[in-house]
């Protein structure tokens, strides 16, 4: 019987059981390009629910499911009970009984804890406003697939400090990384908010070009994320001059990479010609969230394994 682990930061693995996750990522990706059969959760139930829209991670977790051996269940606020007010806490109370574990994509940070606080199985982060901790697992696999071990490293931020980004300067603590970041005055890094031990895994740059130079990779997010759609027209104008361009690329490292959690809107936080350009592994790190979740999954129900 392994103890219940939730995954609701990236800092709730400690550094050891995130290599291990990144061991089977490996082992678990190859096994599905060979057309593998890999069923170590065969009759186990994932149920997946979501408060704000979807498609990769959606997707990634209920194919990885069934991949696994497993199925998962799709809910959301509109057609279920969790949108007519019923409390988190009895929610989890009851869809924990009724499966293995859970995944969740919603607002505030708070109600994902809470849930956990009364959730007999685990329960994954899917993204909340202050994190995104199963983007970055996938895009640190991604980096490494590429480029090799990512301590040392310099990883630059350009645009909102948003929830990929808290979980990209936590990820800095975990893996002894930098992150440069460079957001538009009024968006800043709010250190206490994305959960940072210090400030000694990233430096602050009011030009988005001092923040890119030298970096081994590039990366930025959607200038308005879900839930703050009403500043998206002053969003707009505080960003104009924080989009990724080839001039930026170029001030990166000649082999820097370029990352995207995805959807992106080209032409406004990245040029097309970035995003759809030889720095570009969007596709490979977007594919990524299949695998890495997959190992997350079964780390979490099963523990570390040997077959
Ligand atoms: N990157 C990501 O989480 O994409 P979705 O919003 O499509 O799930
Ligand atoms: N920061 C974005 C990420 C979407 C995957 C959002 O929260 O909308």
């Amino acid at each position: 019987m392994v103890a219940t682990r939730h995954f609701l930061q990236i800092k709730d693995l400690a550094r050891d059981e995130l290599d291990y996750v990144f061991e089977r990522t490996r082992i678990i990706k190859a096994r599905f390009k060979a057309y593998q059969r890999h069923w170590p959760l065969q009759d186990r139930t994932l149920v997946m629910i979501f408060e704000k829209a979807s498609t990769r991670t959606r997707l990634s977790f209920e194919a990885g499911m069934h991949q696994l051996g497993g199925s998962a269940i799709y809910l959301n606020t509109r057609d279920s009970q969790l949108g007519r007010g019923e409390p988190v806490e009895d929610a989890a109370e009851v869809i924990s009984r009724m499966s293995d574990i859970v995944m969740i994509r919603t607002y505030e940070q708070a109600i994902i804890e809470r849930f956990a606080s009364h959730s007999r199985v685990p329960v994954i982060n899917g993204l909340t406003n202050e994190y995104h901790p199963c983007q970055i697992l996938a895009d640190i696999f991604t980096f490494i697939e590429h480029r090799g071990a990512i301590q040392g490293r310099t990883v630059a931020w350009v645009g909102d400090s948003n929830n990929v980004c808290n979980t990209w300067l936590q990820a800095a603590e975990i893996f002894g990384f930098r992150v440069h970041v460079s957001t538009p005055p009024g968006y800043e890094v709010e250190p206490e908010r994305a959960g940072l031990h210090g400030r000694e895994h990233f430096s602050e740059f009011a030009d988005p070009m001092d923040a890119v130079r030298g970096a081994d990779l590039v990366t930025t997010d959607v200038w308005t994320s879900m839930g703050f759609e009403a500043e998206n027209e002053e969003r707009l104008r505080d960003f104009a001059d924080w989009q990724v361009d080839a001039e930026m690329m170029r001030a990166a490292k000649a082999d820097a990479l370029f990352m995207h959690c995805l959807p992106a809107h080209r032409g406004e936080e990245v040029a097309a010609e970035v995003i759809d350009g030889p720095h570009s592994v969007v596709w490979d790190e977007a594919e990524n969230r299949l695998h890495t979740q997959k190992a997350l999954m079964e780390f979490l129900l099963l523990g570390r394994v040997n077959d």
